[in-house]
């Protein structure tokens, strides 16, 4: 069995490999260069990838499944060469949402609890306990309610904060006050105090967070995006920043990663940056579930995590 391997980062790629043979899986390991584009046509039979390049799958034709070493599978799933018929399976474990679930829960209560006051607090010697903050007073709002989303609901209702979930169709979540449909955007965003993105990236979402959305919120409002760069239209966060209609933004993703020097937003006193890590992936649990897939797959047997090519997730 041949595996083909593509991580920006190729010591990121090795690592891949390592942990993948130390999962007791036997296979020939190729890495993708795409300096030296080999000759003819490519015998891979599975490829393990991050941001894969269009030429890994017009070179590697006969690929059974691409794994995505990701949550997110949209970068494999915009590129032209990518087979229509070719299996895209993404990470589908617990942990990503947990470690996502512990980066929300971080930076909301960073927000409610007006904590970054106590770093300026404490550098003037100041002891100046902010007023109670009541959960109910902040209303919470999760744009995507698949598996991450659920998480994040489960841990921040069960603190005690009023969860909103918003979704394309129609949800029953337990402890979350469930809109659906461009229909019932307004009446989720005017509900919701801060608003996190975990929608996953289509053409339907592409750009999701503008003016527009911002201005439905109450005013003051805030927004966590730990979705995709592209959900977000940049200047519009910067227009509703100086209104007044936002009063801060956490962001995990960008447009551009990693965020150019010269962006704005790292200046930004109102905007708390992060590069990329909410999600972050634990590569020993990530190798372990593609192997146990690959093995599933080679004895023909069912998968979860393949992703469904009409919805983009
Ligand atoms: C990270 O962004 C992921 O999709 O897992």
């Amino acid at each position: 069995m041949n595996i083909v391997f593509y991580s920006p980062t190729r010591a990121r790629a090795q690592q891949w490999e390592e942990k993948l043979k130390a999962q007791g899986l036997q296979f020939k390991a190729q890495h993708w260069n795409t300096d030296s584009t080999p000759a003819g046509v490519g015998d891979a039979d599975y490829a393990v990838v991050w941001l894969p390049p269009e030429q890994l799958f017009q070179h590697h034709t006969h690929l059974k499944a691409v794994f995505n070493v990701g949550a997110g599978a949209d970068a494999i799933l915009k590129l032209h060469s990518l087979p229509d018929h070719l299996s895209v399976v993404r990470l589908d474990d617990e942990e990503i949402g947990s470690k996502m679930a512990e980066y929300v829960l971080y930076m909301v209560a960073r927000i409610t609890r007006g904590m970054d006051h106590y770093a300026t607090a404490k550098a003037e010697k100041k002891w100046t306990p902010a007023p109670y903050a009541y959960f109910s007073d902040w209303p919470i709002g999760l744009m995507g309610l698949g598996k991450i989303g659920r998480q994040i609901a489960g841990l921040l209702s069960s603190l005690g904060y009023p969860i909103n979930g918003w979704a394309r169709s129609p949800r029953d979540i337990k402890g979350v006050t469930c809109y659906h449909g461009s229909d019932q955007f307004t009446d989720f965003l005017g509900a919701s105090r801060i608003v996190i993105n975990v929608l996953p990236l289509t053409d339907a979402t592409t750009g999701i967070l503008n003016m527009q959305t911002f201005s439905r919120m109450p005013k003051g409002g805030h927004i966590i995006n730990i979705g995709r760069g592209e959900h977000l239209d940049e200047t519009a966060l910067l227009q509703a920043l100086d209104q007044g209609q936002l009063a801060g933004a956490v962001l995990d993703v960008f447009r551009q990663e990693p965020l150019p020097e010269s962006h704005p937003f790292w200046t930004d006193a109102r905007i708390h940056v992060t590069p990329h890590i909410s999600g972050a992936t634990n590569l020993d649990q990530a190798m372990k579930q593609i192997a146990a897939k690959i093995k599933a797959l080679q004895e023909g047997k069912a998968i979860s995590g393949i992703v469904d090519r009409r919805t983009g997730y």
